[in-house]
């Protein structure tokens, strides 16, 4: 199989690393060699000490012998263009551009079965781990009920050093600047679209149906502060930004938030730059997958996968993908949560306010006050839906005169 790499940057050459440290393997496996013909680098000016390099993507196009493309430019244009030209020559496309299949994935998806050749994106989620196979595969027989997941490493190493450092946002932000791990600008990983990207991917994949991460209510790790932390450590638990797809009978809820999570989520102790992405199906339970969800060499590890994944299926479309049908994702304030609450002043002449609000009538009134404090207070209310507990906020501060500092949804130990 001849191969080309569009775009020359630290996943394409990552990729061009793998294929040749690991050739022998790859030969051995698939029972052909793998050889990279081209590299696409569309700069004005390409370096010269690489033979493969070129800047014309025509030349990729119109050549015969590349049998499958590799997409690593990043955006939607021109990668978009590139791969549906390449698809219509019946090449196989592979791609790690979670803008891409977010965006245009199900209409590539349509152009790879009319042609009879396939898109595969697994890299798009995860980085190295392999989860979009894995659903598509492993869980086939399951009806799969949820999935939720820390998807953002430069967000949990963040929120991990907060918690561990007992740091405020903005110094450990510009910390996580100083080591690479955040860019200089950091908006798409900290205010959650990087994630809610990544979780429409794998609310397509679980419902077999196109969505738009603009769809899907998102909240990033902003005005997670240190306090918040203190709070948890209290608690017992963690702050962790998820991105989650729940299914319940016909319909689909999805949602990017940061949540307080207990111990007994394997998805506590996924911490620093690692991903995690814990999976329900109705027969088969909880698992989870685990691993480096960015980096060159893991991202580029699961593009070769899906390089050997098209050789296997030459002739064949796979049906790795979803339909171009809408989902219809249902609003954020149907879903239901417990919220950590933290409330202005003390509680001890508002007792009979909080249990009309936020508690169940025999639910136990449990307050955490932090070192004395008599400024604020935190709660963690029972279960209540979204609309109900913002409505619930509204009349309890008009009620009382007290404000709710902030709320942090959460998940309570089960
Ligand atoms: N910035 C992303 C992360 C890279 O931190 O996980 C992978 O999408």
């Amino acid at each position: 199989m001849k191969v080309a790499i569009m775009g020359y940057g630290t996943i394409g050459s990552g990729v061009a690393e793998v294929l040749r440290v690991n050739q022998e393997i790859l030969k051995k496996k698939i029972g052909e060699p793998v050889e990279l013909k081209y590299v696409l680098d569309i700069r004005e000016s390409i370096p010269e000490d690489n033979d493969k390099l070129i800047n014309d993507f025509s030349i990729i196009e119109n050549d015969d012998e590349v049998g499958l493309v590799v997409e690593t430019m990043g955006g939607i244009h021109p990668a978009y263009e590139f791969v549906k030209a390449c698809l219509e020559k019946g090449k196989h496309c592979v791609t790690s551009n979670k803008a891409l299949v977010d965006a245009c994935g199900s209409k590539l998806i349509s152009i790879a079965k009319a042609h009879n050749c396939n898109f595969y994106f697994e890299a798009s989620v995860g980085g190295g781990i392999p989860v979009i196979r894995t659903i598509h595969h492993n869980y086939a027989g399951e009806n799969l009920i949820e999935i939720t997941g820390i998807m953002n490493g430069t967000t949990n190493f963040i929120l991990t050093n907060m918690r561990e450092k007992g740091a405020d946002f903005g110094e450990t932000l510009e910390e996580a600047q100083r080591l690479g791990y955040a860019e200089r600008d950091p908006s798409s990983d900290i205010d959650g679209f990087d994630t809610s990207r990544k979780t429409a991917i794998l609310l397509s994949m679980a419902s077999g149906n196109r969505c738009r991460h603009e769809d899907i209510y998102t909240e990033g790790i902003r005005d997670i502060s240190k306090l918040d932390f203190s709070y948890a450590h209290e608690l017992g638990m963690s702050i962790k930004l998820l991105g989650s797809v729940q299914q319940v009978e016909d319909k689909y809820f999805a949602y990017v938030v940061p949540m307080m999570i207990p111990k007994s989520d394997p998805l506590f102790s996924v911490d620093g730059v690692f991903n995690g992405i814990r999976i329900v199906g109705n027969c088969l339970g909880t698992t989870m997958l685990y691993g480096m969800g960015a980096g060159k060499l893991p991202t580029a590890s699961a593009v070769v996968s899906d390089i050997i994944a098209a050789v296997r299926h030459k002739n064949e479309f796979q049906g790795i993908g979803w339909s171009e049908n809408m989902l219809e994702i249902e609003p954020m304030g149907s879903n239901a949560f417990s919220y950590f609450i933290r409330v202005e002043g003390t509680s001890s002449d508002i007792e009979a306010d909080l249990r009309e609000y936020f508690l169940n009538e025999d639910s136990e009134l449990k307050p955490i006050v932090l070192d004395n404090r008599t400024d604020e207070f935190a709660l963690l209310t029972d279960v209540m839906f979204e609309d109900d507990f913002l409505d619930n906020v509204k009349a309890f501060e008009a009620k009382t005169g007290r404000r709710i500092f902030h709320f942090i949804r959460t998940e309570k130990e089960t």
